[in-house]
């Protein structure tokens, strides 16, 4: 079962980047396809969804969602933003092939990938990533910050939820250039990871939503799970993969990485850095006494622990 397992994991990173055939299970970081099923989301009503852009010649491309968790951080999927690239981020999206008046643009200065990603191993887990932001979102009315889970919570079997994104609309489908909604509710991990479902590939660090006719898909990858508890949206969730068969294969609900297992990495991560204090181990050390935040030093290294994959050492 591992072996199939590690083999299976093996063909999903291998698909995201060679679309290779007949693939075990599928990242949903493609360019070209959103959510399957579900519907248009009324504009700017899921107003922490990003979408991720990669340039490419002198024009950006859309392969991922996010959500804006600070003004000047954007929570993504690892897998997402593990390559090379230069990165954009646009807050108050909601038809990405137009210009509405209600985006806004913002480059990535560094890339904080969890450092126990595996591109390997999806089934490990840790597919979560910090992007730090250059400029900081001004929030209004279209661009607002994700609420997070209280660290550890575990919502119910049935628990509503939304996925939003741009990905595709069908397995293989076509694409929409506005920000689709789709209803999963949470499958609780003692019945996703049975062996009708998906078995040992879901760990306990993710979450399983749907596993009906709507799904998650290509292009979709990073964006937010958006779940209601008392009356209010959380994302609990970062879309992470699907099943290669087709993107909403009965059973094979969409799993996402459990934010409220990641609530500690990303404070570690994401306390507000000083400029100009990579270079001196002493100011460190200091800063580092006056913390409750005891990850703040290696966060403000450039080639700290927690920092496996940096675009820019310097934080301007
Ligand atoms: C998957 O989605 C397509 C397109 O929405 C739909 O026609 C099909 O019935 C769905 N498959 C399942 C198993 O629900
Ligand atoms: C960078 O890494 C090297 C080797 O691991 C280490 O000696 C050095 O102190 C590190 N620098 C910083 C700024 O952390």
């Amino acid at each position: 079962m591992l072996k199939f397992v590690l083999f299976a994991a093996l063909s999903v990173l291998v698909l995201a980047e060679e679309e290779e055939a007949q693939p075990q299970s599928r990242f949903l970081e493609d360019v070209q396809e959103r959510v399957v099923g579900g519907e248009v989301a009324r504009p700017n009503s899921w107003p922490w969804q990003i979408s991720l852009q990669f340039k490419s010649g002198s024009s950006y491309h859309h392969t991922c969602g996010g959500s804006l968790v600070k003004r000047g951080w954007v929570m993504t999927a690892a897998h997402c933003v593990d390559s090379q690239r230069t990165w954009r981020v646009v807050a108050g999206d909601h038809n990405i092939n137009t210009n509405e008046g209600r985006e806004q643009y913002m480059s990535v200065s560094r890339v904080h990938i969890h450092p126990n990603w595996n591109r390997n191993n999806v089934a490990g887990g840790y597919d979560i990533a910090l992007l730090r932001l250059s400029s900081e979102a001004t929030l209004n009315s279209y661009v607002q910050l994700a609420r997070l889970p209280p660290s550890g919570q575990v919502l119910p079997h049935n628990n509503p939820c939304y996925i939003s994104g741009w990905g595709r609309t069908s397995t293989g489908g076509s694409l929409s250039a506005q920000l689709k909604q789709a209803y999963l509710p949470v499958v609780d991990h003692k019945t996703c990871s049975s062996g009708s479902w998906w078995g040992g590939t879901v760990k306990n660090t993710m979450v399983c939503a749907g596993g009906g006719k709507d799904s998650g898909c290509q292009g979709d990858s990073g964006g937010p799970l958006n779940c209601q508890v008392s009356g209010s949206y959380y994302v609990h969730g970062v879309t992470s993969f699907v099943s290669g068969k087709a993107c909403n294969e009965t059973r094979k609900p969409t799993v996402f990485t459990r934010v409220s297992a990641y609530i500690g990495w990303m404070e570690g991560v994401s306390v507000p850095t000083h400029a100009h204090t990579h270079t001196h181990t002493h100011t460190h050390r200091r800063r580092y006494t006056h913390s409750k935040h005891t990850l703040i030093a290696k966060t403000n290294t450039c080639n700290a622990t927690y920092t496996v994959h940096i675009h820019g050492c310097t934080d301007t």
